[in-house]
């Protein structure tokens, strides 16, 4: 007999016992294993889809294609972040925080498939049929034909399954199912991606779509859901603040549709809401002609979104001045201040700047920095922005004003929203000339003659 360590998180092996693993730096984990035993477990890897026949290569124009189909889910923003429903037999992860409310949107997409003559099983591991129950009559699901089963161990998951042959089929979630035929404990990462691949290939062998829930966890305690991105042909990030309402359904990789596609939606006290019109949603509360507001049209996927970004600059008290960014990334508002230093000769090394993003937003669309610079501008000068303008570009280190993509649907938003001028980048201007909006717009080219035609 050979006998070695392996940690039970990671599968590290090591010959001698360890006290931390120095991959994951989890304690007490290490089991014993005989090495020669322990073979003939990793003999099932390598499995295919169609394990019966051998596949030839054909010619392209030999493959017989017909559209995917998809099963409309009947709520309209799951739908469109999902490239226009789900595919028969695609497997789709969606990953969040604890307790942001997944299983509430699932239990609500269930019951929407289940009003569609759908058949659907919902496998809750982590709570019981009582506890599901109770969520279902909070969110007023009375008597819909939907199949829960309370269930961790996969085998079981499967062949119960088999049997029903649902049309969509939801694990909730991952981090709590196990294999038997891995020895580590249910969580660690190499159950989790043992789970997740079986699931994936019974989806597809069973033609049956499949939803798996994955917790976004505290970096190496346990298995998250970005080690899986790679296994199925979705990932949706459900994303928000547990203090805020809105949630919002992120598309980061989708092989039927595009990606970045967003959902908005709002937490009730009876479940979650659609938010139609999200711009409307996220402008609601503004307060008009304040200094350090500024309006920004930023896109999420395909949509045109307009968001009010707020800055708060002051002069600092004590030490080093204070950047704080909700929203954006920190490293871009730093570079757009060291920008604004250079370029545009503002001092403000000595000022605390605070930035944020109205509603709990994240913004990576870099059309926004031309905003973003004229919001801590007006807080700095003390100036409100007229509060029916909306700016739009990405800034350069060297001060530069540069091209915003998709610019057609921006302006249609902007102008649907009631906006009077909008400022945009000079390289855009062929294709705005197409739109006919009312809007009166200027284009820039300079970061610096941008703020003087907001300011002057
Ligand atoms: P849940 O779906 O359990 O989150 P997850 O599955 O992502 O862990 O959502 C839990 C939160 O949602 C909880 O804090 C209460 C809130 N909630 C509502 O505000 N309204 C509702 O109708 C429901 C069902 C939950
Ligand atoms: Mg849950």
């Amino acid at each position: 007999m050979k006998i070695q360590y392996k940690c039970s998180q990671c599968d590290y092996t090591s010959m001698k016992w360890l006290g931390k693993c120095p991959i994951c730096q989890n304690w007490d984990t290490f089991v014993k294993e005989d090495i020669l035993n322990n073979k003939p477990l990793k003999a099932h890897k390598g499995r295919s889809f169609s394990q019966e026949k051998d596949n030839v290569p054909l010619l392209i124009n030999e493959i017989s294609f017909k559209n995917e189909e998809r099963y409309q889910t009947g709520v309209a923003e799951v739908d469109r972040v999902l490239g226009g429903g789900i595919v028969h037999g695609a497997c789709m992860l969606i990953g969040g925080d604890p307790g942001i409310g997944k299983s509430t949107l699932l239990l609500q997409i269930m019951h929407s498939l289940a009003l569609n003559k759908y058949k659907v099983m919902y496998v809750t591991a982590e709570e019981s049929l009582k506890q599901t129950k109770l969520r279902a009559n909070r969110l007023g699901i009375i008597d819909d034909p939907i199949y829960i089963m309370s269930e961790t161990r996969l085998d079981k998951i499967k062949s119960q399954a088999k049997s029903l042959m649902p049309d969509i089929l939801v694990i909730d979630s991952i981090q709590t199912i196990f294999s038997p035929t891995v020895d580590s404990m249910p969580g660690s990462i190499s159950q989790v991606k043992e789970c997740a691949s079986e699931i994936m290939f019974f989806a597809k062998a069973e033609g049956i779509s499949t939803f798996i829930v994955g917790h976004v966890t505290k970096e190496g305690m346990v298995a998250g859901p970005r080690m899986l991105e790679h296994l199925v042909d979705t990932v949706l990030y459900f994303e928000g603040n547990q203090h805020n309402q809105y949630r919002v359904l992120r598309s980061v990789k989708n092989r039927f549709g595009s990606t970045n596609e967003i959902g908005v939606f709002e937490m009730k006290a009876k479940g979650l809401e659609q938010v139609t019109n999200p711009s409307e949603y996220f402008l609601s509360e503004r307060k008009k002609d304040s200094a350090g507001s500024c309006v920004l049209v930023t896109l999420e996927g395909t949509r045109p979104l307009l968001v009010e970004f707020q800055a708060l600059v002051s002069p600092a008290v004590y030490g080093n001045p204070r950047r704080n960014a909700l929203g954006i990334d920190i490293n871009r508002l730093n570079m757009l201040i060291a920008v604004m230093e250079k370029k545009l000769g503002y001092t403000l090394s000595g000022q605390d700047i605070f930035a944020n993003v109205v509603g709990g937003i994240k913004i990576q669309d870099p059309s926004a920095d031309l905003g973003i610079i004229a919001a801590i501008a007006s807080s700095y000068l003390n100036k409100p922005i007229c509060s029916k303008t909306v700016l739009l570009g990405e800034v350069g280190l060297v001060g530069e004003v540069r091209t915003a993509s998709q610019i057609e649907q921006r302006i249609v938003e902007v102008n649907k929203m009631g906006f009077t001028r909008i400022l945009l980048p000079l390289k855009n201007k062929n294709s705005t000339d197409s739109t006919n909006s009312n809007m009166k717009a200027s284009y820039v080219h300079e970061v610096q003659t941008a703020l003087e035609g907001i300011f002057n």
